[in-house]
């Protein structure tokens, strides 16, 4: 049903906020400021030295988020791939420790041929998933539901930010277990997630003006997306759905490698979507922003007030997020990228829960 929505994935981009609050309050102990893990599937973040992540797609995204926060809060080293790489590549795996597949259906082929061979590895398989009663998750010996409800359209927008929050819930408790993070610490990064809810509905009322970018997005054949830090998973993420809903040709890079290659692209028809909210790497990706504008790139910012002050360059579009600590920043960075693949295509006419060639869960290789 999709309520008063022309879509699902309208209906799924604005049940954010509700599902978010929902995730996190079966893995967050907000008046105590601290994480708990849902009842029986405790885990000692501390018996590990390394962290196994394999997932496709969307998901993969999340995880190479949680790689930045496993790695920052927790140090411990993270390892990802995409499944359908990391099934043959024969990678040597540490006996003991803890490989986390994430799967919104949890019947995805690759990812669940991945968690196989990290099973006859001796690995502790951990799944990240929204259907409970899903094949990977039943063959998993701790399951994280993300508890983001049934995603019916087929561009998955929810379960990735459902995802996100449980794997900052997880990085959060690995910090602490593992010392890197104090009591202190710890409350603070708590305190920080238990806003997801409201910091999503802020972000949901950027829709209008997000609207108006549909009709210049909808006349380009290419687009590149930037990121840095976490914001590059995003940036991958945002060209993802761009391309799967509207068709239109999209790249996400790391804002970085610009000047290694993809520079050569930019002239006034390629448009530039730069994810920068104000933190410590926001002068870095300014920086190629600039290099941008110089060869006449159109370029769509989002970032927040500060950001936008201290931009430098007069973007051709700027959304002005809120301010957010840093943890939640990827989440709610998402919604706006969502909307602008979701409006996009909706002005194009495409279809917008079941894109060409595309199916929910891929279950052949
Ligand atoms: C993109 C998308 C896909 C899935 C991928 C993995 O919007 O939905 O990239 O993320 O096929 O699917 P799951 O999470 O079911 O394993």
């Amino acid at each position: 049903d999709k309520g008063n929505y022309r879509h699902f994935m309208a209906k799924e981009i604005h049940e954010q906020p509700e599902v978010l609050g929902h995730a996190i309050s079966q893995y967050l102990k907000f008046n105590e400021g601290k994480v708990a893990l849902p009842e029986g599937n405790d885990f000692d973040f501390s018996k590990i030295n390394r962290l196994v992540i394999s997932a496709c797609g969307t998901a993969y995204y999340a995880g190479l988020t949680a790689k930045y926060w496993f790695e920052k809060y927790a140090r411990l080293p993270v390892d990802i791939d995409i499944a359908s790489e990391f099934r043959y590549r024969e990678m040597p795996l540490g006996e003991g420790d803890l490989a986390l597949f994430i799967s919104q259906s949890g019947e995805t082929a690759d990812t669940l041929a991945s968690l196989r061979y990290c099973k006859e590895q001796g690995m502790t398989i951990g799944a990240v998933v929204n259907v409970s009663e899903s094949t990977i998750a039943r063959e998993s010996d701790l399951i994280f539901p993300i508890f983001a409800g049934p995603e019916i359209g087929v561009a998955s927008t929810k379960a990735f930010t459902c995802q996100l929050a449980v794997l900052a819930s997880l990085a959060v408790l690995a910090g602490r277990q593992r010392g890197h993070l104090s009591d202190a610490q710890e409350k603070e990064l708590v305190g920080a997630l238990s806003e997801l809810p409201a910091h999503a509905m802020q972000a949901l009322k950027l829709e209008p003006q997000i609207e108006k970018l549909a009709p210049w997005m909808s006349k380009k054949h290419h687009a590149l997306f930037l990121g840095r830090g976490t914001s590059f998973p995003l940036a991958l993420e945002g060209a993802l759905k761009l391309k799967e809903l509207s068709y239109i040709h999209a790249e996400g890079y790391a804002a970085g490698e610009l000047k290694h290659g993809p520079i050569a692209l930019i002239d006034e028809n390629m448009p530039v979507l730069v994810v920068a909210p104000f933190d410590g790497v926001y002068e870095k990706t300014v920086s190629n922003m600039q290099e941008v504008a110089a060869r006449g790139g159109e370029i769509a910012l989002f970032t927040d007030e500060k950001g936008a002050e201290a931009a430098g360059v007069a973007a051709n579009q700027m959304i002005i997020l809120p301010e957010l600590p840093e943890i939640v920043a990827p989440l709610i960075y998402a919604l706006p990228l969502q909307m602008l693949s979701y409006h996009t295509a909706v002005f194009m006419g495409t279809d917008v829960d079941q894109p060409r060639n595309l199916a929910k869960s891929v279950t052949v290789e």
